[in-house]
């Protein structure tokens, strides 16, 4: 018997002033995202934007359903459509930002687990990290190099 330690590394910046540039704008297209959330069921709204290699932004906010399940997150309607509309492209980073109309969230929010299987799945498929910023409505910004920093022991194609 032995145990492992996992470790994951993140950067914070204190606000979106401290974000590159480039990121900083990334963030600011999420936001205007995040404003065209469906959500008067939970009345979370969570924006995602999508910067690609070829220059493109894609953006998505989460769409809910009054069958709950067929609800869909921000970071999943963002990356499918990514995924479908430039299948040859690389993910270079990702923005997140939620809000909520019951409080202020002032602090960074992560991915659910079904987002970060999917954003996994695109990670592997292009072999190059993702890099992915998020943040709640105001307050700090978290920063994760990769993908398998936000989700250790992936599930991916190997074990198929
Ligand atoms: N939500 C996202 O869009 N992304 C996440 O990673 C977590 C949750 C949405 C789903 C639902 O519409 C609302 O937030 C509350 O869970």
């Amino acid at each position: 018997m032995k145990e492992i330690t996992i470790t994951s590394t993140m950067t914070i910046y204190e606000n979106m002033e401290e974000l590159p540039s480039d990121i900083h704008e990334l963030m600011l297209q999420a936001i205007e995202a995040r404003k065209q959330a469906y959500s008067p069921y939970s009345n979370f709204k969570v924006g995602a934007a999508i910067k690609l290699d070829n220059g493109v932004v894609v953006t998505g906010s989460n769409q809910e359903n009054a069958a709950y399940p067929s609800g869909l997150c921000a970071e999943r309607v963002a990356i499918y459509y990514a995924g479908a509309q430039y299948p040859d492209a690389k993910i270079e980073s990702m923005a997140l930002t939620a809000a909520s109309d019951k409080h202020v969230v002032d602090e960074p929010v992560s991915s659910c687990g079904a987002c970060r299987q999917a954003i996994a799945e695109y990670e592997i498929k292009q072999n190059q990290p993702i890099a992915i910023y998020f943040m709640g409505e105001t307050g700090s910004i978290m920063k994760s190099n990769s993908l398998k920093d936000l989700l250790p022991l992936i599930f991916d194609k190997e074990y198929l």
